[in-house]
This record gives structure tokens, sequence and C-alpha cells, in this order.
């Protein structure tokens, strides 16, 4: 290992079914899906599906998101090859923060893939649009969401991606009811999170998830495991 520290990422793969707008967890009782639980230090004191939601980074955090290791550390490089975005998709960068991904996404969007990029803090979305100005491009675009909607038109992507964001959803479930929505038949939903079965990466306990949660929590949805790609690597070991 060099100095560098290890922040391996996991990347998961699922397609929506053709039923899509139907979810088994529409059969559960709402009352049942969210417990309260003493909040930790990290945590929002709200459980769902076996742990405990973590508190959103706030928009004071931004220069985290953009930090000059970043590219280093993450090789988003490779998060964008497994991706593989093609001509004439819509892209939704669903938390995208300060646009990070989303202007990296930018140059490799092919003539008419469209991005649409959307937070729950309106001074990310104030960075974000300045970002997106910064690129000079036009077509992708920033958009508010709510706390527990995505708020895009029904049907109407191709590929929803969550960059470091699913463990924070203080309504993971709302949320994925909207985003299911959102999903073109199918359709794809990329999770990216900080590996929680790897002890060493150096990130809070409640803001990893394991491969095994994200498929819990995802599977509750019309939506199909496709893969899990582990190219991103564990910085120092390439
Ligand atoms: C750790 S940051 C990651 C940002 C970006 N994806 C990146 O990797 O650079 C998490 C982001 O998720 C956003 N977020 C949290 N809850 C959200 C929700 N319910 N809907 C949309 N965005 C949300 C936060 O505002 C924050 O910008």
């Amino acid at each position: 290992m060099n100095s560098i520290q290890s922040l391996r990422l996991i990347v998961i793969l699922f397609i929506a079914s053709l039923a899509a707008g139907l979810t088994l967890a529409q059969t559960a009782g709402i009352s049942s899906r969210y417990t309260a639980s003493p909040a930790s230090p990290d945590g929002i004191g709200k459980r769902y599906m076996d742990r405990e939601i973590s508190g959103v980074m706030g928009w004071q955090g931004a220069p985290w998101l953009e930090r000059q290791e970043r590219e280093r550390e993450e090789r988003t490089d490779l998060l964008l090859k497994a991706l593989a975005l093609k001509p004439g998709m819509v892209v939704a960068d669903i938390g995208a923060g300060t646009g990070y991904l989303t202007r990296r996404m930018a140059p490799a969007v092919l003539p008419g893939v469209k991005i649409i990029a959307v937070d729950v803090q309106p001074e990310m979305v104030r960075m974000l649009e300045n970002s997106i100005k910064s690129t000079g491009q036009t077509h992708i675009e920033a958009r508010l969401s709510s706390v527990d909607d995505v708020k895009l038109p029904t049907s109407s992507v191709d590929l929803a991606v969550m960059v470091d964001v699913y463990h924070e959803l203080a309504f993971p479930y709302e949320v994925m009811i909207s985003v299911m929505k959102s999903l073109k038949p199918g359709g794809r939903m990329v999770f990216v999170e900080y590996k929680a079965e790897d002890p060493k990466v150096p990130i809070k306990p409640l803001h990893k998830m394991s491969e095994a949660q994200i498929r819990k929590e995802a599977e509750v949805f019309a939506l199909d495991w496709e893969r899990t790609v582990s190219t991103l690597p564990c910085l120092g070991s390439t």
C-alpha cells in the first residue's frame, strides 16, 4: 500500500423488470416501514430494513466532493466504463451534490444523451447549476427534488445513478418508489456505495453499505439484479 487511503467502492446495477410500476413493498403496512431508535452520532435515529439511516451530508461539505485527489481515490473513469452510457440515453444523477459525476459524464455523453441532475439541498442545486454552466453544455439540467420524491417525469429515465447517496436518504422507500416511476421499462438503477464489507475503508460506518444490504433493499422493488462491479480499485493495490 502507498500512503493514499483506500476508498473501495462497490457498484451494483439493477434492471427494472417489465412490471416496473409494481412493488412487493406496496403491500406492506406503512407504519412498519421505519422504526425509531436512539440516534448514533452520524445517524438520524430512524431505522429501515435493519440499518440506521445516516444524516445528510450538508452542502458545507461540498469541497470534499470536489477534492483534487478524488479521481485518483475513486477512479471515476472506471465507474463511467461500468455505466456504459449509450447514445440517446436519459441519465438521472440522483443526489448529484456539486455535480462531480454529472460533469464527468458530460464528456462521455454521446449525441442525444441527456443528464438530469437532482439534489434535495437548494444550496447544492445552485452549485450544480454553476458547475453545469462551467461545462458549457446544454444537455444537462439541474433540479431540486424533495426528501421523498425525485420529481422526475414518469417513464423518462434510462439509467438512474446514486453515488454515495442511498445510505442517507431519509425516506429510502418513498424515494425508490419515485425512482421506479421515473424509469422506463428495462431502465437501470445503479447504486454506488463505500463497501461496508471492508473494515479498512476509512469512511464512517453509517456512510457505507454492504452488497447484501443494498440487494435486500432494492429487491423489494421490481428490480432484477444485473451485476455487481468490483473493478473500482482498493487504492495502492494496483
Ligand atoms: C455524499 S453527497 C454525494 C454527492 C454526489 N453524488 C457525489 O458523489 O459527488 C450526498 C448527496 O445526496 C443528497 N441527498 C440526500 N438526500 C437526498 C434526497 N432525498 N434526494 C436527493 N438528494 C439527496 C445530498 O444533498 C448530497 O448532495
